[in-house]
């Protein structure tokens, strides 16, 4: 038995949900918006489809009132303006930042012992901001952004290479952020075996810069933010906490130390089980990544410091 909220039911947080309804991922489920009636409307349409798809969680629609997420064991925050084209996620920094503050303390308010999973964006800042305002541990909040950016590069390295897409392995690490992620190319494998022996040098380097604008790309076609693959990939990672699975997933965690950085929330490979963060994996990486990842770095405590400037810490 476990009971997720989450919070937003614009198209990420609904996805989620409808991911975690239809896998039956939890056993309640709850989904809270501000805009009356929205999560209500969507959690009714949703069940509408129990008996064609065969679930059966119990899930409600809430507006406004966090008592009734109250005892969730993990809550996904999606809440805030998603990206309009030509906009980068950090550009909502000074909307977003206020959304999450008041949503964060909310949620504590009524589940003071739920893992926290941030998905707003600029979400390594977001997920920083969270972490400082609610002062958990580094286990029970953090944010999504790796699971998303590495399905995507798992996705187009299959395709780049012909082959199906469980076969291929691959992670994405750093900033969530068109110039800030860094898609591991060198440790990325097909059947275990590195990529380079299936495809060529200029083939791959296509790949990662895919990858890297993966979420620009659908801003732009769509008109805004993509949904279907942020919202099962939060499902993904809230799947592996609840089912205890030890999924290693790129996410963005507090780093204390780990790859040489203090004070940050940025992505890296971590197991995800009961407890949310389990562990933080170091891995070997080539001169290139690890300056890669210092850029990251910079770019991400850039982003970080605007908190401070429009005194939302
Ligand atoms: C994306 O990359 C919304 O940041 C999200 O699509």
């Amino acid at each position: 038995m476990a009971k997720v909220t989450v919070v937003g039911a614009g198209n990420v947080g609904a996805t989620c949900a409808n991911v975690l309804a239809t896998r039956e991922i939890t056993s309640e489920l709850v989904l809270i918006d501000i805009k009356e009636g929205f999560a209500e409307g969507k959690i009714l349409d949703m069940f509408q489809t129990a008996t064609l798809l065969d679930f059966d969680t119990n899930m409600v629609g809430v507006t406004g009132d966090y008592s009734k997420t109250a005892g969730s064991d993990v809550v996904v925050i999606t809440s805030g303006m998603p990206r309009k084209p030509g906009m980068t996620r950090e550009e909502l920094i000074g909307v977003n930042a206020g959304i999450v503050k008041s949503v964060v303390e909310s949620v504590l308010k009524y589940s003071p012992d739920a893992i926290i999973l941030i998905v707003s964006n600029p979400m390594d800042t977001m997920t920083y901001l969270a972490s400082k305002i609610s002062g958990l541990p580094k286990n029970r909040i953090f944010g999504m952004g790796g699971a998303l950016d590495s399905s995507r590069f798992k996705c187009y390295l299959s395709k780049a290479l012909g082959v199906n897409t469980n076969e291929v392995e691959g992670m994405v690490i750093g900033g969530h952020g068109d110039t800030t992620m860094i898609p591991l190319v060198s440790k990325a494998t097909y059947k275990g075996i590195p990529v380079s022996e299936f495809a060529d040098a200029e083939t791959l380097k296509k790949v990662a810069a895919d990858t890297m604008v993966g979420g620009a790309t659908l801003t732009g076609l769509l008109g805004t933010s993509a949904w279907y693959a942020p919202g099962a990939a939060a499902a993904y990672v809230v799947e592996s906490i609840l089912r205890d699975q030890k999924k290693v997933i790129p996410s963005c965690v507090t780093l204390e130390g780990e790859y040489g950085q203090n004070d940050i929330c940025i992505g890296v490979p971590a197991v995800i089980g009961k407890n949310g963060v389990e562990k933080v994996i170091e891995l070997k990486l080539t001169d290139e990544e690890k300056e890669l990842f210092e850029k990251s770095a910079a770019a991400v405590r850039k982003t970080n410091s605007v908190l401070k400037e429009i005194k939302a810490l």
